[in-house]
Formats: C-alpha cells, sequence, structure tokens
C-alpha cells in the first residue's frame, strides 16, 4: 500500500485547486437548505421506514431539498431555505408504513410512493396537504379507510390508490372540487356507490372503481353526465339495472361494467 507520505505535494496544489474551482461552481448553483420542519417531517418519514437502502442516500441535511426523490421551491420571497413542493419515491423497495410527518410538508403539490411494499393505514394528517394536486399510493400493501386522509385535500386534481388493500365504504369521500382522476381499482372498499361523488367532484373525467367488492346499483353515477370519459366498475358485486342516464353521458369514450350481476333488459336496437 502506498503510504500518505509519497503522494507528492503537487497533488495537494493540484485537489485544493479543484476544491476551489469546485466551491466557485457550486456558489453559481447554491446547494439548498430545505426548511428545517420540512427536514424534520422527511426524517420522520424516513424512520418510520424498515427497508432504507434509498433513505441512506438521504445522509446530508444541509441539501435536503437534492435528496433523491425530493424537490423544492426556489425560495422565493428572499428566504434561505425552501418548501418541499415534491416527494416521489416510486419503485424503490420501500418497507415500513407511511410516517404521519408527511402531513406537515404543507406546500407539497406532488407526493408519489407508488409501487412499493408498504404497509398500515394512511395517517390522518395527510388531509392537511391542502395544495397537494397529485397524490399516487397505487401499488403497495395499504390497508384500512382512506375518508379521513383524503377529505381536505381540496387542491388534488389526481387520486390513484389502486392495488392495495383499502376497505371501508366511499360515502365520505369528501369534496374535491378539482378532482379529474380517481384511481379506487383492487382494492377492498364495499359498500354502495356514493351518489355524490360526481356532485362533490364535477370535473371528473377518469373514475376506476373496478376490482373491489361494492355493491348495490349504479343510480348513483346519474349526476356524472358533464365530464366522465371513462369509467370502470368492472368485478364488483353491483346490480339493477344500468341506468339510461349513463346511456346519455356524450363525454363517455370507455365504460367497462362486466364481472358484475347487473339485470341485462333486451339490447337496445340501436346504439
Ligand atoms: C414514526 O416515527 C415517529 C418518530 O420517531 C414515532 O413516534 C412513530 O411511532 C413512528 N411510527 C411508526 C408507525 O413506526
Ligand atoms: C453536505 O453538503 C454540503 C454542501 O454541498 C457540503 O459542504 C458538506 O461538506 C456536506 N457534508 C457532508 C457531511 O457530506
Ligand atoms: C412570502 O412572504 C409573505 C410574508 O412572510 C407570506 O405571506 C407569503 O405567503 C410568502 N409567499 C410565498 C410564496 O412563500
Ligand atoms: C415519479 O418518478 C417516476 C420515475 O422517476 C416517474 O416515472 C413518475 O412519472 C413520477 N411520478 C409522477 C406522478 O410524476
Ligand atoms: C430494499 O430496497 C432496495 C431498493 O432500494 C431493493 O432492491 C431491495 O429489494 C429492498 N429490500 C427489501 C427486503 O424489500
Ligand atoms: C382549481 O383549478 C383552477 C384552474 O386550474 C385553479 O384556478 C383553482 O385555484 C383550483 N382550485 C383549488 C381549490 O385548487
Ligand atoms: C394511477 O392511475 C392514473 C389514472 O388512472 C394513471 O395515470 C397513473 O399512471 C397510475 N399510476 C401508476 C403508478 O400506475
Ligand atoms: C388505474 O390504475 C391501474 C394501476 O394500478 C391501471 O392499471 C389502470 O389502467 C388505471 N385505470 C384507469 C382507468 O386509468
Ligand atoms: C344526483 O344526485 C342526487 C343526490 O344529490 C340524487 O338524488 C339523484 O338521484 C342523482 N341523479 C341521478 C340521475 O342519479
Amino acid at each position: 500500500m502506498v503510504g500518505l507520505a509519497f503522494i507528492p505535494v503537487n497533488f495537494f496544489k493540484l485537489a485544493f485547486l479543484a476544491c476551489f474551482i469546485f466551491s466557485c461552481l457550486s456558489l453559481g448553483t447554491p446547494s439548498q437548505a430545505c426548511d428545517p420542519n420540512d427536514l424534520l417531517a422527511l426524517k420522520e418519514f424516513a424512520g418510520n421506514l424498515t427497508n432504507g437502502s434509498i433513505i441512506t442516500t438521504w445522509s446530508n441535511d444541509s441539501i435536503c431539498c437534492e435528496w433523491e426523490g425530493v424537490k423544492c421551491d426556489h425560495g422565493g420571497n428572499g428566504s434561505s431555505t425552501s418548501r418541499v413542493i415534491i416527494l416521489n419515491i416510486s419503485g424503490k423497495g420501500l418497507r415500513g408504513s407511511i410516517s404521519r410527518s408527511l402531513g406537515s410538508l404543507d406546500e407539497l403539490k406532488l407526493l408519489d410512493l407508488s409501487y412499493n411494499h408498504l404497509d398500515g393505514e394512511l395517517p390522518t394528517e395527510l388531509s392537511n396537504l391542502k395544495k397537494l394536486e397529485v397524490l399516487d399510493f397505487s401499488h403497495n400493501m395499504l390497508t384500512g379507510p382512506v375518508s379521513g386522509s383524503l377529505v381536505g385535500l381540496n387542491s388534488i386534481r389526481s387520486i390513484n390508490i389502486s392495488s392495495n388493500s383499502f376497505n371501508g365504504d366511499l360515502f365520505d369521500l369528501g369534496e374535491f372540487p378539482n378532482l379529474s382522476v380517481l384511481n379506487l381499482s383492487s382494492n377492498s372498499f364495499a359498500g354502495g356507490l356514493n351518489s355524490q361523488i360526481c356532485i362533490s367532484s364535477n370535473k371528473i373525467q377518469i373514475l376506476d372503481l373496478s376490482m373491489n367488492h361494492l355493491s348495490g346499483g349504479l343510480d348513483g353515477l346519474g349526476n356524472c353526465s358533464t365530464s366522465l370519459q371513462q369509467l370502470r366498475v368492472d368485478g364488483n358485486s353491483l346490480e339493477g339495472q344500468i341506468p339510461d342516464s349513463l346511456y346519455s353521458v356524450s363525454s363517455l369514450e370507455r365504460l367497462s361494467i362486466s364481472a358484475n350481476n347487473f339485470f341485462r333488459p333486451a339490447e337496445p336496437e340501436t346504439q
């Protein structure tokens, strides 16, 4: 092994110069410190995970805005710290539960934890995320009811919690004025359809309730006439007649209702 003593002095000069240039360069794009409360929230989130392999890259607190999967705003307003606006840790082998501390990242716009092995229930603190526009928890092993956690998401545009083990009913989902995508497929939701679903979220375009244990009729969807483009309810225990109003939804492009117990009247002669 070559000892330090044999490294020529010039090496240190060079290294010094390199460091100097590097730090000058990094002055141009200053490494961002995130808001101290956001930092705490991220660390608690990481602390609640049992497979921390992605999280080992989350080691240097002073550059938390550059952590894998984390993005901040530009720290406008003359503030020296930045707020976390994106947390996307999709497909990183995460295990463990979702920390309630995420609820204090209240500038968050996008939260994507899809394709991991997360389990447990959603913390109700998530309902503090008043600016959240996109939530994707699909393809995990999450359980429990969801209403209490989603109810306050006033800015939400897209919710995908498909392919989990969520259960409970859909009656108290909440009002989402800007929601256009709601994907609840492949869970264990039961009970009837929420007849308010298209009233409280009147911009809904994609509604996927397939592969659950929903029962009752489709009547509640009669109010979906203005915006709905894709409706999937296949693979449930729905019954009764397909409401006429659904056939008059002019925006509808895809309708999937197979594998239910619908009563089929005589086929209409014209389409
Ligand atoms: C998450 O971490 C916090 C703080 O360390 C702790 O109080 C809480 O019990 C943990 N939650 C779970 C589900 O492990
Ligand atoms: C953390 O990042 C800052 C900014 O890049 C750097 O100056 C500091 O040396 C790093 N600390 C550690 C322990 O790596
Ligand atoms: C800028 O600072 C003001 C006063 O502190 C605050 O009210 C406002 O919300 C801040 N704006 C942003 C974008 O952070
Ligand atoms: C999250 O990141 C993955 C991979 O980096 C990307 O494919 C996905 O579109 C991102 N999620 C969102 C909602 O933008
Ligand atoms: C832990 O996460 C890594 C990816 O970061 C993944 O390759 C590995 O399979 C995970 N381990 C377990 C036990 O989930
Ligand atoms: C809904 O979207 C519109 C248009 O993008 C926007 O102006 C409005 O602030 C949004 N409402 C909420 C509650 O986020
Ligand atoms: C979640 O669902 C939405 C719409 O149904 C889709 O655009 C998105 O790609 C899905 N996310 C994943 C990770 O498949
Ligand atoms: C809902 O999400 C699943 C993935 O989990 C996807 O396969 C499906 O296409 C999505 N539904 C719609 C209508 O986009
Ligand atoms: C629309 O929703 C109301 C409840 O607010 C319900 O009484 C009515 O039957 C619904 N209309 C249709 C056509 O389903």
